[in-house]
């Protein structure tokens, strides 16, 4: 454990390193992740650059800070999503807002999206057209908020973000390079914790190593 640490207080200074380097860079204009987050809404109204357009009934762009840390990326909005047009307030929503208060944190801290914007019917499983024209926009959306850790959950966004068939039992547990100046840390989806609830150890070993890589204290424990 104590070398995994070590590990992570090198990867982090050497992200901080790129971060630097990278807003030491001549900008031409100041970046504004809440003008961009907007112009990339703007885009998406009516979409109907695949089939789930036509049976959506809204649109999950994403919800929470533009300037998050953190980021957490899920599959695609399930029925409660699609009706409200907001990510991850279903059951496994109230799970994941469980997981954020131990973290020490409130949803508007943080940043939460979906690989898919519309929810597919009956919550199957994303097709891969589906994924290629939807994707480059969260890929926007990443540029724009730049945060400094992605939580993929569960299988679909951890293959689909790293580009792998591995399981997400073999991707969780690391963080894995994603970006120049981001890490990426894949852990098991909320709906499948609350199948399998034994599960919870290994999320909250994630959690605790996302909150080291930001240097998040864990919060002392109410009464
Ligand atoms: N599951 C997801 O992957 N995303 C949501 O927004 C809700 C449930």
């Amino acid at each position: 454990m104590a070398e995994i640490y070590d590990d992570l207080i090198q990867l982090k200074a050497h992200l901080e390193r790129q971060r630097e380097l990278k807003n030491s860079g001549v900008l031409i204009e100041k970046h504004n992740p809440e003008n961009a987050l907007a112009s990339i809404l703007q885009e998406l109204e009516n979409c109907q650059r695949c089939d789930l357009g036509k049976t959506r009934n809204n649109l999950v762009f994403g919800k929470g800070n533009p300037n998050a840390e953190l980021m957490f990326i899920g599959e695609a909005p399930g029925g409660d999503e699609d009706l409200k047009g907001e990510p991850f307030v279903g059951r496994a929503g109230q799970l994941l807002g469980k997981i954020i208060g131990a973290m020490g944190k409130t949803r508007d801290q943080i940043y939460i999206a979906n690989i898919l914007k519309c929810r597919p019917p009956e919550n199957r499983n994303p097709k891969p057209t589906e994924i290629s024209v939807c994707s480059p926009f969260l890929k926007r959306q990443i540029e724009a908020i730049q945060p400094k850790v992605i939580c993929a959950l569960g299988t679909f966004a951890a293959q689909t973000m790293l580009n792998t068939d591995t399981t997400i039992g073999r991707l969780r547990g690391r963080p894995h390079p994603f970006n120049d100046t981001c890490v990426l840390v894949p852990t098991y989806h909320p709906a499948y914790l609350l199948r399998s609830p034994s599960k919870k150890k290994e999320v909250w070993d994630d959690m605790q190593m996302i909150m080291k890589l930001l240097d998040w204290k864990t919060p002392a424990k109410s009464a």
